[in-house]
């Protein structure tokens, strides 16, 4: 895919999730793109296509861009914003106690970028930023670099599991910035990217960002409201959502019950917005409710266990998905990893098995044996449990699992397999709002 008219000198810095795609596809695009990272040990082994993260499709992109010499790897600021007319910040801005977000290492990233600058770039915030924060980049380069410069915010919307086709064919292309030299400079570097483009100020630009995965954030929380009541009323959340989504104006993505969202953006980010709403005088009472039903829907899944098995002590459990969602190794505030904590509190013997996130997971979990497939993770259980939406799940011979198993007891924590099949079988099968 290289229709790019003008190769742009890009830098990337900071190659997580974001910054690595938005480097690979980039690149891809035609661009000449350097990934910086002050983790010298990734930057060694992304220089030998070696990925720091399962994400489909992205060492071949890495591994065929390195190849025709459109990407590289360094630790070298001076060296890799020398030249580049479009330096991206796409490190981490983790949740700090308080609920706002860390903006260390954005802060830092802008100070080092700016000793760095001999010329006119844009510095383009990627990072997931609240409200402000690019007139505070603007304000350290300025401290630092003498020059002109200018500051465009331009959030990413890219979901993990499916990021390079999120980044090559996006619903919407948002810039907020207040140059027009700086705006079309991002819209060149996008120009082989058929989507609609949204040019704004900066600070609408960055609250785009936390609004849309607020909201996301807010339709996971309703619909799991929804299954809640379901279950009191005997209605099939399935259903219900199917039917509400077939009205365009609800849309039926983001309307899958579960035991609730997880992963690196949407419990930091509403988290965040509230938090931020808060600090100018405003309290948005929706997303507290949102943050607390989420929370609350991983118990559900616990009480379903105990409608199954009684008392959950000293009970064999096998969790199935430690990831936060299907398609990735990331656990960051996977439900999966808080619900194992909770079986353990209540006494059960819990294993698990997850198709690519185990190495991380151990890491981060004591006392659970990790299972080498679904079907020795079955062998003597009591009860499993669907946590992760892995597809891959449907496929299993469920019937083999039965006769693996101590006793034939499901709780489908993500609604993903056929509930009757389930109870032909011969399972005893609890799915959620169903
Ligand atoms: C990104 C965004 O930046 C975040 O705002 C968004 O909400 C989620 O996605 P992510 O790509 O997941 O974060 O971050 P992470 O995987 O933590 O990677 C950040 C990278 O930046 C790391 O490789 C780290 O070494 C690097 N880094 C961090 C720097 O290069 N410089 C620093 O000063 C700090
Ligand atoms: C999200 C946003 O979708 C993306 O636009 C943003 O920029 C980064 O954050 P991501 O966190 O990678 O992407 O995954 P997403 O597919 O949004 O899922 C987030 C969580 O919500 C997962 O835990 C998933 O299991 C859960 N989810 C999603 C539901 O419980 N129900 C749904 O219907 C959809």
């Amino acid at each position: 895919m290289n229709h790019s008219t003008i190769p742009i000198k890009v830098t990337i810095v900071g190659t997580g999730y974001v910054g690595l795609v938005t480097g690979a596809c980039l690149a891809e695009l035609g661009h000449q793109v350097t990934c910086l990272d002050v983790d010298r040990k990734k930057i060694a082994r992304l220089k030998r296509g070696l990925m720091p993260i399962y994400e489909p499709g992205l060492a071949v992109l890495v591994k065929k861009n390195l190849k025709a010499k459109r990407l590289f790897f360094t630790t070298d600021y001076p060296k890799a914003i020398r030249g580049s007319l479009i330096i991206m910040i796409a490190v981490g801005t983790p949740a700090r106690r308080d609920g706002l977000a860390d903006l260390s290492y954005v802060f830092q990233a802008a100070k080092s970028i700016a000793r760095a600058l001999v010329d006119y770039a844009v510095i383009v915030d990627k990072s997931t930023v609240p409200v402000g924060t690019a007139q505070k980049v603007k304000r350290i380069i300025g401290q630092y670099y003498q020059g002109r410069f200018d500051v465009v915010s331009c959030p990413e919307f890219l979901r993990e599991g499916s990021a390079i086709k999120d980044f090559m064919h996006p619903d919407r292309i948002v810039i907020g910035g207040e140059t027009k030299k700086a705006i079309n400079l991002l819209l060149d570097v996008f120009k082989p990217i058929r989507a609609l483009r949204l040019v704004t100020d900066l600070a609408s630009a960055e609250l785009i960002k936390y609004a849309s995965n607020a909201f996301l954030a807010t339709k996971i929380s309703f619909i799991n409201e929804i299954s809640n009541i379901c279950d009191h009323v005997s209605a099939d959340v399935k259903e219900v959502a199917y039917g509400m989504g077939l009205d365009n104006r609800i849309s039926p993505s983001f309307l899958k019950a579960g035991i609730g969202y997880g992963g690196s953006c949407f419990p930091k980010d509403v988290s965040a917005l509230h938090q931020m709403a808060g600090r100018n005088g405003y309290e948005f009472k929706l997303l507290k409710s949102v943050i607390q039903v989420n929370n609350l829907q991983r118990q559900v899944a616990l009480r379903k266990a105990k409608n199954l098995l009684g008392s959950l002590k000293n009970k064999k459990i096998g969790v199935m998905g430690l990831a936060f969602k299907k398609n990735t190794d990331d656990i960051r505030e996977s439900a999966a990893i808080d619900l194992i904590k909770l079986l353990q509190k209540a006494g059960s013997v819990v294993s698990a098995f997850d198709p690519m996130a185990s190495l991380n997971a151990k890491k981060r979990l004591q006392g659970v044996e990790i299972a080498r497939s679904p079907y020795s993770l079955a062998k003597g259980q009591d009860l499993l449990i669907i946590a992760t939406e892995w597809p891959e799940f449907r496929e299993l011979d469920w019937k083999r699992i039965k006769g693996l198993m101590r006793s034939p007891q499901l709780v489908d924590g993500r609604n993903l397999l056929d509930q009757n099949t389930m109870r032909k079988l011969g399972y005893k099968y609890l799915g959620i709002g169903r």
